[in-house]
């Protein structure tokens, strides 16, 4: 069972290594080239998955991922990614876990010490449930936010639009949903007067912070899965990268993930998790 989903793996004291594979580009257009891939991966795909589920191909440097849809136990849809068997958000819930981790206990947490704009980076903006859901908070409690997110892979307006999380919001955002997702990458966008968006089509290792922080919403595949998102190195350049007193939320409540933390100077906070999951860290400089 998936960390994402409740399981708290023991704390072994070593770290385990898995093979993954580098993301390219292609996501949005994988072009024509691709489509005898495409082709065998439907078939293959359709064989292994109850066939209701909307499925998405994407092709890779080497290997071909699909991107099924997948209903959480809150209603709300995620995507489940077959090459890393991994989803993007708790099967338990989507929204629960994105609105508990992230807003909740990042987001409200970091805006109550501050009457300042706040800047916000997420790693892995993905479906941008978080982002969403950040420009819903500035919108009910007028609080400005300069947001930007580093992503790799970028998903298409189709599978987008069929995720459906406009449904679950508070505030009418759909329009701005979508003008998050059409932003051309790597400059800043105004989406709303309280909300500034730069998408940066990047890396985490490759990605060269020009500003400080107040917030990082850490949401990278699991550790077991993508462990390189959460080595050392990219945990320093977190600290190095927020402000003073800066917060950083993730999901994660390992062991080894809180001993490297406060290694690194961290103050780290193991706090209850999202619906179905005990625990989840909160980590300020
Ligand atoms: C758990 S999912 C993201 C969930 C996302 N926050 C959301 O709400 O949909 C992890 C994301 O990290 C992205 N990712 C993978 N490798 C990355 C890297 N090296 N740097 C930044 N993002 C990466 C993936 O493409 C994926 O979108």
């Amino acid at each position: 069972m998936a960390e994402r989903e409740g399981f708290e793996p023991p704390d072994l004291l070593q770290s385990m290594v898995f093979k993954t594979t580098a993301f390219d580009h292609s996501a949005i257009s994988p072009g024509a080239k691709v489509k005898p891939a495409q082709d065998y991966a439907k078939k293959y795909f359709k064989s292994c998955f109850n066939h209701s589920c909307i499925a998405y191909y994407i092709v890779h440097s080497y290997a071909i991922m699909a991107l099924h849809i997948l209903k959480t136990g809150d209603n709300s849809h995620t995507l489940y990614n077959t090459e890393l068997d991994e989803t993007y958000h708790s099967r338990n819930g989507a929204l629960q876990e994105s609105r508990h981790v992230f807003i909740e206990n990042g987001l409200h947490f970091a805006a109550s010490h501050t009457n300042q704009p706040i800047h916000v980076l997420e790693v892995g903006f993905g479906t941008g449930l978080n982002a969403i859901l950040t420009l819903e908070y500035a919108l009910k409690h007028g609080l400005s936010v300069n947001y930007h997110a580093i992503e790799t892979t970028p998903l298409s307006s189709e599978m987008i639009g069929a995720l459906d999380y406009n449904q679950f919001l508070d505030v009418p955002t759909s329009a701005l949903f979508s003008d998050m997702h059409t932003a051309p990458w790597n400059e800043p966008i105004e989406i709303a007067p309280v909300f500034n968006l730069t998408k940066h089509l990047i890396g985490i290792q490759d990605f060269n912070p020009l500003i400080k922080y107040h917030l990082v919403y850490f949401d990278a595949f699991a550790p077991d899965k993508q462990p390189e998102m959460w080595n050392p190195e990219i945990l320093q350049k977190m600290y190095d990268c927020l402000d003073t007193q800066g917060t950083w939320v993730t999901y994660s409540s390992k062991g080894e993930l809180k001993r490297n933390l406060r290694s690194i100077g961290f103050n780290v906070e193991r706090l209850p998790g999202p619906p179905r999951k005990r625990h989840m860290l909160r980590a300020t400089k």
